[in-house]
């Protein structure tokens, strides 16, 4: 593996292998088992959005495994003030041995990955968010220790995570259903992606697409980037909270899953999110092993 740009990059094979390394990493967190695979590199963090878990997990990440971490905000670097991403991926790679990078376009994380001559992992961008998936998955199958066959259902937007969560459940072997409102589909490149699968659906009634799932995943109804947006999207949103008639819908023992942040009242109620706060923070938890396990086969190359 050279890079984590989007989750098409990933076989099966080499998701589970993520996976398994992660949960190694986990156990050895656990039991202060060193892993000091990042000895002596240093691994730039680009940030042009905000974040918490994403920076956190990342610097304590490397930090744990021996690497120095760079925190690189946007408003700072050259890039805020308009130099190209070709040179500054040029520059970088002279300086440090891998990048991750959250920010708007993807194409500025395709760019960073083809000028640059260092591994670069997608952070998150409006198309994707890969790390946040191979979370999701991770704690999943920490739940049920296994995924194949398992039925997902992701209802809200067609955003970065459902973008992600649909390359990322068909590749698992997972059912994959979304419901989405009209006009907020996810991108016609996954939808092109999950054609091939006859265990993916998706409709426009959450009430349809979460009947007997396994695992029921919402995200924020207007992502960053689309604060603008928030008004219009709140109308047309309606009927897509995950409450707690939509869940009885699901298996009678569904578990939950939020990237976060979650705004409570609108795409979950929180007596949802209450009911399942321990899956929800494990999921943020194992941000930090998975993105472990990745620059781990990232700096060796595989
Ligand atoms: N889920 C996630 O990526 O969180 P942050 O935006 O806080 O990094
Ligand atoms: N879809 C959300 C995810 C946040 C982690 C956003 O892009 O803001």
């Amino acid at each position: 593996m050279k890079h984590l740009l989007k989750m098409q990059d990933l076989t099966r094979e080499k998701l589970l292998e993520i996976l398994d390394l992660a949960d190694q990493l986990k156990y050895e967190r656990k039991h202060n088992i060193p892993h000091r695979y990042l000895e002596g590199k240093s691994v730039g963090l680009i940030f042009q959005k905000s974040s918490t878990r994403t920076r956190v997990s990342f610097e304590t990440g490397v930090y744990q495994m021996g690497g120095q971490a760079l925190f690189l905000s946007s408003k700072d670097l050259q890039i805020g003030r308009g130099e190209p991403i070709q040179d500054t991926a040029r520059v970088l790679s002279r300086y440090l041995d891998m990048i991750m990078i959250r920010t708007f376009d993807q194409k500025e994380v395709e760019d960073l990955a083809y000028y640059g001559s260092i591994p670069v992992i997608n952070g998150l961008t409006d198309y994707c968010h890969p790390c946040q998936v191979l979370a999701d998955l991770m704690t999943i199958r920490e739940h049920y220790s296994y995924l194949e066959g398992l039925k997902m259902c992701y209802i809200g937007d067609g955003d970065n995570m459902a973008n992600s969560l649909i390359v990322g459940g068909l590749l698992a072997g997972m059912q994959v259903s979304v419901a989405t409102p009209e006009g907020y589909e996810p991108d016609d490149t996954v939808l092109d992606f999950a054609k091939d699968y006859p265990c993916f659906s998706l409709t426009t009634d959450p009430k349809q697409a979460i009947r007997d799932a396994d695992v029921v995943i919402t995200d924020t109804w207007a992502s960053m980037g689309m604060e603008e947006e928030k008004e219009i999207r709140q109308k047309a949103f309606q009927g897509y909270t995950v409450d707690d008639d939509l869940m009885s819908l699901a298996k009678p023992k569904a578990m939950v899953q939020h990237c976060l942040p979650a705004y409570r009242g609108q795409e979950i109620t929180d007596k949802v999110f209450e009911d399942h706060a321990d899956e929800i923070f494990e999921e943020a938890e194992n941000r930090l092993h998975v993105q472990k396990a990745v620059m781990v086969l990232l700096v060796k190359g595989e």
